[in-house]
This record gives C-alpha cells, sequence and structure tokens, in this order.
C-alpha cells in the first residue's frame, strides 16, 4: 500500500514529464492488451515516450508486451496509447498495475478502451473472436482502492453497476453487426494467474456466470470508475479455456491468436473509437 500524499506526489510528477512532451490534449485512454500492441503504429503524429523515461511508471517484464506511452491522433481523435500493461502477476502492487490509469485520469482523460486478451470460456466462444466486456468477477483476491481513499481522485465506495458504459457497448455492438463480427457481449473473470487455470476452475468460473477469464483489466477498470472515467472493454478470445480445448495452454498459442486477428482488431477498434464520445 501507499499513502495517498506519495502517490498525489507520483502522479502529478509523472504528468508534468508527459504533459510538458504532449502536442494535443488526449481525451481517450488506450490500453492493449498482450499481442495487441500494432494499433499503436496507427497513431498520428506519434509523441512516443518509454515507459522507463516517465517518473514512477513501472517498466513491463513479460514477452510481447513493450512499455511506450503513444500519444497523437487516432481516427482524429486525440488519444494516449499504453502499449505494454503491468500484470499484477508480474509482482507489481496494485497502486503500480493501475498507475497509468491515474495518469490518464490526472490529465483530464474521461474515456478508456481497455483491450486484453482472454480464455474463453463460453462455448459460443471460438478462438479469434472479439468480445465485448459486459462486466467483470475480481477473482485477483486483491482491491486497487483497499488501503486509505484518496478522496481527491474518487469516492471511498464507488459504485460499479455500470463499469462497462452500457451507452458505449450499444455502439460498440451495433458496429460489430455492421462489420460483420459476431456482436457478443460477456463477463470477464479477472484472476491473478500466472498459471493458467485448472479444469475444474473453468467448470467453477463458467458456475459463477464468466464467459472469459484472463489476468488483466479488472484493476485498471476500478480505478478507472473510481475516477469516474467512462470504460469500455474488448477481449481477444486467445484460447479455449482449460479443459476445454485438447492441446495445452501456452503464451505462444495466445500472441499467435492476437496476430491473426490483428488486422481486424484495429479496423474495430478504429472505427469504434469515433463513435465513443
Ligand atoms: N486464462 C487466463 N488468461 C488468459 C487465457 C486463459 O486461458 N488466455 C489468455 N489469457
Amino acid at each position: 500500500m501507499i499513502s495517498e500524499e506519495l502517490l498525489n506526489a507520483k502522479i502529478n510528477e509523472a504528468k508534468a514529464y508527459v504533459t510538458k512532451k504532449l502536442q494535443v490534449t488526449p481525451e481517450l485512454g488506450i490500453i492493449l492488451g498482450s499481442g495487441l500492441g500494432n494499433l499503436a503504429e496507427l497513431v498520428q503524429d506519434p509523441i512516443v515516450i518509454p515507459y522507463q523515461e516517465i517518473p514512477h511508471f513501472p517498466v513491463s517484464t513479460v514477452q510481447g508486451h513493450s512499455g511506450k506511452l503513444i500519444t497523437g491522433t487516432l481516427s482524429g481523435r486525440p488519444v494516449m496509447v499504453l502499449q505494454g500493461r503491468f500484470h499484477y502477476y508480474e509482482g507489481y502492487e496494485m497502486h503500480e498495475v493501475t498507475f497509468p490509469v491515474r495518469l490518464m485520469q490526472a490529465m483530464g482523460i474521461k474515456g478508456l478502451l481497455v483491450t486484453n486478451a482472454a480464455g474463453g470460456i463460453n462455448m459460443e466462444y471460438e478462438p479469434g473472436d472479439l468480445i465485448l466486456i459486459q462486466d467483470h468477477i475480481n477473482l485477483m483476491g486483491s482491491n486497487p482502492l483497499r488501503g486509505a481513499n484518496l478522496s481527491s481522485l474518487g469516492p471511498r465506495f464507488p459504485d460499479l453497476s455500470d463499469s462497462y458504459n452500457t451507452g458505449w457497448r450499444q455502439k460498440a455492438l451495433a458496429l460489430m453487426g455492421d462489420m460483420d463480427l459476431k456482436p457478443l457481449q460477456g463477463v470477464y473473470a479477472g484472476v491473478s494467474g500466472p498459471s493458467y487455470e485448472t479444469p475444474a476452475e473453468i467448470r467453477y468460473l463458467r458456475t459463477i456466470g464468466a464467459d472469459l477469464v484472463g489476468m488483466s483489466t479488472v484493476p485498471e477498470v476500478i480505478v478507472a470508475n473510481h475516477g469516474g472515467m467512462k470504460v469500455l472493454g474488448i477481449s481477444c478470445v486467445t484460447n479455449m479455456a482449460a479443459g476445454i480445448q485438447a492441446r495445452k495452454l501456452s503464451h505462444a498459442e495466445v500472441i499467435e491468436t492476437t496476430q491473426r486477428v490483428g488486422e481486424t482488431f484495429v479496423s474495430f477498434v478504429q472505427k469504434l473509437i469515433q463513435l465513443l464520445d
């Protein structure tokens, strides 16, 4: 845990550093999940800041996650893109995992698009599907808001009943229909990892109402909601979850699938961000 004063000071130093370099005022934050980083290359007039340059920014360690903050315009909108995220399983504290979201909040960003790679639990899904996150179940064993509440940043007991904004989801579903993508939504179970789940855990997750499982996103979405941001989440089903598919789960398969659907993902997101107001 970290004191309120210290976290605020760190956020302000990071903000001052990033603000100095900016040429646009970003309106929308985008967090790119494993293997989905290619979108960052389409940002126009990009200002690229490696994470290690930003004061107090953690540095990501996992293969397939390069760490850069990119600002510029995407489909005509000023954005801040995070290519590479911090996972709880890497050993970061929750306030580190969610630091980039606090930075976005401090910079006045009001909307967040989060993306991730996930295992499919719902049998209607197939690897390669893009699924809109409808809601989540936090099974990470922690909550990023634990500890003294930063009342300047949000309420002690934030409401999470529309954590993945309904209006934005409706727009995204309509777009999926227009693009001949299956307009599917699902509940994302966030687990700590890093081991994949056991088949018994997947049966349990299905029973409690999960359609997708992954090791990220939940902390960032909780903090974004705490900070009053609207959120939209997209999961790329990279594999069917443990016990469903015959082959073993591997990070290589996760990356392979995200690369296979990369183009679709990019054109979906490019169109989508024009709709998120
Ligand atoms: N489980 C957890 N996280 C994941 C998976 C999975 O099957 N696939 C991609 N991320």
